[in-house]
């Protein structure tokens, strides 16, 4: 699972490469950065700030929650929900792959003293029975009481797998009945979005807080927001204050993602369409042994035992222009997004046509 992931590059990319390593690499556009330089500030901190209150106002009527907080990078927004919703030594539900159990460096043990239990889910995605068998009985005392279930909407490590809405609220309602709290971690929601049409609050619906993340596949270069109730968010202020994420004139950075809601949220569908043309490229190769299901803007496969390790066909690609990522000893990811076109991926398709036949 480790591989090349959240390894750091070795300074800067070659000029030309085509970076199909993860939808946080596009650069904000011109005109996104224009969106910035006019936008009225104030102080965040002290609730001053009016781009950002616009922008938490847009994305609660977007996610149909009471209220919501801008944070620098979606990691903070689900630890601090997590610190939220547990206390010490409580214990949270999430799914094996997910983001929070595998990138975050272990910040739901380090920041909140709770202990991850991980299920193995289809693809990232969890079922109501798998959550329902493993919520722990309330009031033993040697027993960790379970306190949230985490989702991740799309699922990252499953292929950008679009959980369905049945899935989610059976989920959801397991939870409640047996009073556990839900967080849904929706960096990639707004790819379910485009992908279904069932709209942003459909998701959310049922889920205590949801973290929706502007550096995926949205372009911008910072933040993400937590939305959640009135109470919840008062909470998760306090606690980013504690850890020093309390912002100044943060509109700066909310004009960006302004911009990207009213610019940059129909064209997933392109990413989506890219991804799919790779996908089908790599199911027709002698040296793929299986490319998981691929709905959204990442495409998961895993390299047969004659062909390449994953280390040295990212290498060879790299050769040749083109940035992947290896995730375990036979498996890639690619992920589409705006920093990356038709002919990029055109040109990726016939690389790896070459690269991944016996030659
Ligand atoms: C599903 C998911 N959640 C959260 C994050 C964390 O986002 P950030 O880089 O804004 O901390 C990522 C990052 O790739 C992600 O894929």
């Amino acid at each position: 699972m480790a591989g090349s992931y959240g390894g750091k590059q070795a300074g800067p990319l070659p000029p030309g490469v085509a970076d199909f390593y993860s939808d946080t690499k596009s650069m904000p556009s011109r005109e996104m950065r224009q969106a910035a330089l006019h936008a009225p500030l104030g102080d965040e901190q002290k609730g001053e700030d009016p781009t950002t209150t616009e922008l938490l106002t847009r994305v609660v009527a977007l996610l149909g929650k009471e209220d919501a907080l801008f944070m620098p990078s979606a990691t903070m927004a689900n630890e601090i929900a997590v610190a939220v919703h547990c206390r010490p030594g409580d214990e949270m539900i999430c799914e094996r792959s997910s983001h929070i159990v595998n990138f975050e460096g272990g910040g739901p043990g380090y920041l909140a003293g709770v202990q991850t239990h991980v299920l193995d889910g289809v693809n990232g995605m969890l079922s109501p029975d798998q959550v329902a068998a493993a919520l722990r009985p309330k009031g033993n005392l040697y027993i960790p009481e379970t306190s949230l279930v985490a989702v991740e909407q799309t699922a990252n490590m499953g292929g950008g797998a679009v959980w369905p809405l049945e899935a989610l609220r059976g989920v959801a309602g397991v939870a409640a009945a047996a009073e556990v709290s839900t967080h849904m971690d929706g960096a990639r929601l707004m790819n379910a979005v485009v992908k279904t049409g069932t709209a942003a609050a459909t998701y959310a619906e049922g889920y205590d807080s949801v973290t929706l993340c502007f550096t995926k596949g949205l372009g911008c270069p910072f933040g993400a927001v937590l939305a959640g109730s009135g109470e919840f968010i008062q909470r998760a202020w306090r606690l980013r204050q504690i850890i020093g994420g309390g912002l100044r004139q943060s509109g700066f950075m909310a004009a960006l993602c302004l911009y990207a809601l009213d610019h940059n949220v129909e064209r997933l569908a392109d990413d989506h369409r890219h991804a799919a043309q790779i996908a089908a490229a790599l199911e027709d190769l002698e040296l793929v042994a299986a490319v998981l299901p691929t709905e959204t803007n990442i495409v998961i496969f895993d390299i047969s035992s004659d062909g390449p390790a994953a280390t040295e066909l990212v290498a060879e690609l790299l050769e040749r222009g083109f940035l992947v990522g290896a995730f375990a000893e036979r498996r890639i990811r690619i992920v589409t997004h705006l920093g990356v076109d038709q002919d990029d991926t055109d040109r990726l398709c016939d690389v790896l046509a070459t690269l991944l036949t016996p030659r």
